[in-house]
């Protein structure tokens, strides 16, 4: 059997949930800290990851803009940097708790992770270039590619590309460090993207190039994959998806864990969302019949998650509990309790149960 190595070096603990490319779930059941390490952060490939010489790397600044140019690394650490921190969540996480089951990585609870991202803001970049009036879109072109694997699929190679609109670059890093560390191959190295609310497939990784564009970009990440059927005035229409809906999961206990009876337990999670600050969290120990209140252990930070916790008292009878969590939104939405099917297998952000054994 081949060994499966990460390109970055050996990594610990992470779940292999594809090797070829190498697709590897962050182990969610050992969520403490607000950040996750370097080696626990989830990582999503579509292709090979490719390997950028850091001395001949360019980025391109091209398309609608006035003043087209070209950084090398040296140049682009000499701008003003900032960090922000932000979680990364793939919008097929949770796919294995979708009945019928959908094709896809299997990913269980762990596609999303928190980093401190350090990198020159897109709008530094932009007002260098300055921008024609009918730019609409920034696309974001990577260096890695290869054939899709799904149906409908190019006729050949692609390179990973996904667009934003413009009003959208305020939110936008072009980062070059994640927890005070370089990129490691596989999270981007040497320049991501990292797009501050959206899903991770937004946060285009190995950037060679940012295209300003005048209309909106068809790329196969845009439209094919990573899209979803819309319905305007009873037609469907396909959009790109794009802000990460609103969620949160159950970190501890694991999946049929065996928890004694009559015990404090401490329910332990994680809440974050895209859009809206997260500003209440609940849990239920009845498979959703009653709902009660837990308690976050960080301030709100846009785009970040919060982790929460919940001490539940556990029943002095033996048998299944089902637990599940719930969040709320500052505008009064909450986790649905259904995958919304117009989203195929994304978007996966339903109340998931934890079934565990009280003995
Ligand atoms: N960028 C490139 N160039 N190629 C990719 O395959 N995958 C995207 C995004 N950026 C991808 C990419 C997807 S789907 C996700 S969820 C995030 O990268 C994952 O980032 P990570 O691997 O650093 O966690």
């Amino acid at each position: 059997m081949r060994t499966i190595r990460a390109a970055g070096g050996p990594q610990a603990g992470l779940i292999i949930r594809e090797s070829e490319p190498v697709n590897l779930e962050s182990p969610f059941d050992q969520l403490d800290g607000y950040l996750t390490p370097n080696d626990l952060f989830y990582v999503r490939n579509h292709f090979e990851a490719p390997r950028l010489d850091v001395d001949s790397y360019e980025l391109k600044i091209e398309g609608a803009i006035r003043h087209p140019f070209a950084l090398s690394m040296t140049e682009l650490r000499k701008m003003p940097a900032v960090a922000r921190t932000a979680t990364l969540e793939c919008a097929g996480n949770g796919r294995v708790f979708l009945s019928p089951h959908a094709e896809g990585v299997q990913w269980q609870l762990g596609a999303v992770s928190t980093a401190e991202w350090k990198g020159v803001p897109l709008t530094m970049l932009l007002e260098r270039a300055d921008l024609l009036q009918d730019a609409c879109e920034i696309v974001l072109e990577g260096a890695d590619r290869g054939t899709p694997k799904q149906l409908s699929m190019p006729s050949g190679e692609i390179c990973y590309a996904r667009s934003i609109d413009i009003e959208k670059a305020k939110d936008v890093l072009i980062a070059y460090a994640m927890n005070g560390e370089d990129l490691t191959i596989d999270h981007g190295f040497p320049v991501r993207a990292v797009v501050l609310g959206h899903y991770g497939m937004a946060s285009v990784k190995w950037l060679t190039a940012i295209r300003a564009v005048t209309e909106s970009f068809q790329g196969y990440w845009q439209t094919s994959d990573y899209a979803y059927w819309d319905e305007v005035e009873g037609s469907a229409v396909r959009r790109p998806l794009g802000v990460a809906a609103l969620k949160s999961a159950i970190a501890r206990p694991r999946m049929r864990e065996l928890i004694a009876v009559g015990q404090s337990y401490r329910v332990f999670g994680a809440a974050w969302s895209g859009d809206l600050a997260v500003d209440r969290i609940e849990v239920s120990t009845d498979d959703g019949a009653t709902w009660q209140p837990a308690r976050f252990l960080d301030p709100q930070c846009q785009f970040c998650w919060r982790r929460w916790e919940f001490v539940w008292q556990v029943p002095e009878q033996k048998g299944t509990c089902i637990l599940k969590s719930r969040a709320w939104d500052a505008g009064g939405n909450v986790q649905p309790e259904e995958h919304d099917r117009r989203f195929g297998s994304y978007v996966i952000h339903h109340t998931v149960g934890i079934e565990v054994i009280v003995h």
